[in-house]
């Protein structure tokens, strides 16, 4: 699939310049329209004790010859820190649903090993609170951390929040700093509970309205910068989000009823949770690599049905909070494959291809066209497991397409959404028929104009021109992302296949006309 012009991006050492303008456009930038924050949770990630999601991933222990700072590894830190990881989902997924934070914190010689039931895991509960706090910090996120609503219980889940966020002389604050930590955490997000009509305990949405009204009114953060002290539990612009599970239509119809029917001031929640996963066909069979042009755009094709599952999910909640006061949170999504072979299935253990670059580009672009209701999403999940940033094996450690999207992507974190009108094109293959190129534009928060470009055809670059109302560009200095193959991944001991290549747009004549190779994302600013 890999068409001639691929090869001018692939070849050019430094700059890849532009081709000679052939426009299908134009794309307008409505730059008089502005729109809503893009929030920079929408670039969250989940992280779960799965597979070598923890254990390996992130977690080496002190004493590994793997370089670590306080067992944390430093190549994965480092990493993460550059794509600005705004906020982390821990401890699961469904992890979560039997999590007792208790087994995690104090001396780790003395924390218990635990069944890993979900994924068929023993636990060792080296990584526990205060190593999810230190990690978070390494890389600079906020914490989100998902109570256990099915085995445990609120004075449970309550005491975890003590523990990790109140200031005041409690037996619970003398026991984290005890553990080393003297200051409060903070929590942003609070997940109550996780896929509770599933492996959260396949409770009817009347019940768990019933148990979220009790976790909600009862488990908070009570750090003094998040929760100043008021009457009536009044919440500051700091306060944590509770968000509430959303597994599906009648959940949410559940939740959200009772969330506007509430008189009393004593619960209520700031989101309500989304996930959906893209299979590529039957769960699990799809494989991450060597896989032909009919799996790719069949995955792209079912990659685009988010749009209209956050449009739907959207209008649900339109019903009872018209003012959108109430976020959805994607709090996981992502392609899961087939798991490689020769690995443990429950790991979950997927290769990362350009395609799943694609896939993740097509995301963000549906998350910022909904950022009015969108404000938090988590791909599942961060390292090694399922649509994954990082690879790691041993100390060898390998950064996916994805990963690199994620980079390109950082000045969309906290920008203001512009509305873009153009002619996108057709892609088909067989009887899939896609738009060609998909696109989103917004002003980041240096003030410029950014422009993310994903061309979805394979086999056909495409020329667009770029038409900025009342501010011509002169030139567009961005990234693009693509590889000689839809499959192309990368190895281990192979210099990467897939990374991003700087590109330099000249106006000719007044006119900005972008080239977009087959199969790339390109990530642009403009300048005036
Ligand atoms: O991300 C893997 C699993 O998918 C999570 O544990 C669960 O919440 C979801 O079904």
């Amino acid at each position: 699939m890999a068409g001639a012009a691929i090869s001018v991006v692939l070849t050019l050492p430094a700059i890849v310049l532009a081709q000679t303008p052939v426009a299908p456009g134009p794309l307008t930038v409505q730059v008089g329209r502005p729109g809503p924050v893009i929030n920079r949770d929408i670039f969250g990630q989940m992280s779960e004790h799965l597979g070598q999601g923890i254990y390996n991933g992130i977690w080496v222990g002190k004493d590994s010859k793997i370089p670590n700072v306080r067992g944390i590894r430093s190549d994965v830190v480092s990493a993460l820190r550059a794509i600005k990881v705004p906020v982390v989902r821990w401890p699961g997924g469904c992890f979560a649903d039997n999590y007792n934070w208790r087994d995690g914190v104090g001396p780790s010689d003395k924390r218990p090993v635990t069944l890993n039931a979900n994924w068929g895991l023993l636990e060792p509960n080296a990584f526990g609170t205060n190593e999810f706090m230190d990690f978070a910090n390494q890389i600079g996120a906020a914490a989100y951390v998902a109570v256990n609503i099915s085995t445990g219980s609120v004075q449970q889940a309550s005491d975890w929040l003590e523990y990790m966020t109140v200031d005041k002389p409690t037996t619970l604050e003398k026991e984290r700093a005890s553990d080393g930590h003297p200051a409060p955490y903070e929590v942003k997000y609070i997940g109550m509970g996780n896929e509770m009509s599933g492996c959260g305990g396949a409770m009817s949405p009347s019940d768990y309205v019933e148990h979220l009204k009790l976790y909600a009114s009862n488990v908070d953060s009570r750090n003094p910068d998040q929760a100043p002290a008021s009457l009536l539990r009044q919440r500051g612009p700091h306060a944590a989000m509770r968000v509430a599970d959303g597994t599906d239509d009648d959940y949410i119809d559940a939740v959200m009823r009772a969330w506007q029917g509430h008189q009393s001031w004593s619960w209520s929640i700031e989101g309500l949770s989304l996930h959906h996963y893209t299979w590529g066909g039957a769960a699990m069979s799809s494989p991450s690599t060597g896989f032909g042009e009919q799996q790719y755009a069949g995955l792209l094709k079912e990659t685009m049905e988010m749009e209209g599952l956050i449009a739907q999910r959207s209008a649900l909640m339109d019903k009872y909070d018209p003012k959108k006061s109430v976020a959805l949170i994607v709090d996981e999504w992502g392609v899961w494959l087939k798991p490689l072979p020769g690995t443990n299935p429950l790991f979950l253990r997927q290769q990362n291809s350009l395609r799943d670059a694609i896939a993740a580009s097509l995301n963000l672009n549906i998350f910022a066209r909904h950022a009015d209701r969108v404000r938090m999403t988590n791909i599942a999940q961060m390292v090694n497991v399922l649509q994954s940033m990082i690879l790691t094996d041993n100390a060898k450690m390998v950064l996916t397409p994805t990963y690199y999207v994620y980079k390109m992507y950082v000045p969309f974190q906290d920008a203001q959404f512009i509305p873009i009108s153009f002619q996108g094109g057709r892609y088909s293959f067989g009887n899939i028929t896609l738009q060609k190129v998909d696109a989103i534009a917004a002003r980041g928060k240096d003030g410029k104009i950014w422009l993310a470009l994903t061309n979805l055809d394979p086999d056909h670059d495409v020329d667009i021109t770029i038409d900025v109302a009342g501010a011509p560009a002169q030139a567009a200095v961005g990234q693009v992302l693509t590889a000689a193959r839809v499959d192309a991944v990368n190895t281990f001991d192979a210099p990467p296949e897939v990374m991003p290549k700087p590109v330099i747009t000249q106006a000719v004549d007044g006119k900005l006309v972008l080239y977009l190779p087959s199969k790339s994302v390109t990530v642009v600013f403009l300048q005036p």
